[in-house]
């Protein structure tokens, strides 16, 4: 298969590229580098030694989808990771993170329909759960609109749209994935997540204080009702959810269908910064903060359907994450700025 990936240069758009070329199919990567390095495709093609070629521009513009197709088409398929992604950013800015996350999904359908292709594969997220105390999360649990933050609405609306089109578009493949927490990075140490400033999530957080850019790890929060007190989260290999892209294209059949992305374990917060302290073989200062606003104690998906349908499960878990990212870290102390 040919696939546009739009919003292909990213954390998990480089390491689905990769899985996508390892498996034998065909990329471009979309990106307009807002979050990301033109140098993280080219690390595609040194991981894989196959072509990955680069289309800067905004998958929110149809002329530039155009172009992409004009020039590199056709395509089999897109996968469509191109968002902002901040939940905190995503309340000061509602109306930046609503246009860039419709828009996007707009022009790649509008193009990609009249060019022919016959999947279309969403990033979506496990924030789109409306009740927290439905855990594990299926695909059946409850969702909603009526989020918490823009950034997960625009996701659920997307999902909301996708399914529209996929009724009057018979032919479509439409396959959305929620995501649960990505973590990790490739083997080779060659790709990884690469967040801006400060970061937000917990692993590139950890991380940068073994790295010694930042001082101490702080827990948000050790008075959860969990068994250690601090939050539980469903952190998934980013290898292992690139290949769940593969196995979700490879698997696709007409219509809509929506596929959980996790490992089902949930994971508490001192149980994953102790998984890191074993990686990078020493402890690390931290200390225990008020909860951060806006958490909740436990998220983690049954990831049965994907088993079941697509044939695909896990295979790492944090150890390999924690070995894994800490191996990008070291060798990409400044990310990929200082390639
Ligand atoms: C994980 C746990 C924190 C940082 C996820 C995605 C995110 C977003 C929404 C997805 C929590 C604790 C964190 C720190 C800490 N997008 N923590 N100290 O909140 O589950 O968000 O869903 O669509 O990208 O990752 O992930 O990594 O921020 O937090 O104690 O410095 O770590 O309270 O329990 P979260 P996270």
């Amino acid at each position: 298969m040919r696939v546009l990936l739009a919003g292909g240069a990213g954390y998990i758009g480089t390491h689905t590229a990769v899985s996508l070329l390892d498996a034998g199919h065909d990329v471009v990567l979309l990106d307009d580098l807002s979050g990301t390095h033109a140098v993280a495709a080219e690390r595609v093609e040194t991981i894989t030694g196959r072509a990955a070629p680069l289309v800067v521009g905004n998958a929110a513009d149809d002329a530039v989808v155009t172009a992409a197709f004009d020039e590199h088409g056709p395509f089999d398929a897109i996968i469509h990771f191109a968002a902002f992604k901040a939940v905190g950013e995503s309340t000061q800015k509602p109306l930046e993170y609503y246009a860039n996350n419709l828009d996007s999904t707009f022009a790649l359908l509008r193009v990609g329909l009249e060019r022919g292709i016959r999947s279309f594969v969403f990033s979506s997220t496990g924030t789109v759960y409306a009740d927290p105390d439905d855990l594990p999360f299926t695909e059946e649990s409850t969702t909603s609109v009526d989020l918490s933050n823009p950034y997960s609405k625009s996701k659920r609306m997307n999902e909301v749209i996708l399914a529209d089109v996929a009724r009057v578009n018979p032919e479509l493949n439409v396959t959305v994935l929620r995501y649960f927490n990505p973590v990790g990075a490739h083997r080779s140490g060659l790709i990884g997540e690469d967040p801006a400033g400060i970061p937000n999530n917990l692993m590139p957080f950890v991380s940068r204080v073994a790295i010694g850019s930042l001082e101490r790890v702080g827990i948000f929060g050790d008075d959860y009702d969990t068994p250690d007190g601090t939050g539980l989260r469903d952190y998934i290999h980013v290898v292992d959810l690139a290949d769940g892209h593969v196995a979700a294209l490879q698997k696709a059949q007409p219509g809509y269908a929506v596929y959980n992305l996790g490992t089902g374990v949930p994971v508490s917060v001192l149980e994953l910064v102790a998984a890191f302290e074993e990686a990078v073989g020493r402890e690390l200062p931290k200390q225990v903060l008020a909860r951060r606003p806006g958490d909740v104690a436990a998220t983690y998906c049954d990831p049965g359907k994907a088993r079941r349908e697509l044939g695909w499960s896990t295979r790492l878990g944090i150890d390999d994450a924690c070995r894994d990212y800490w191996h990008w870290q070291q060798s990409n102390p400044s990310g990929y700025a200082g390639a």
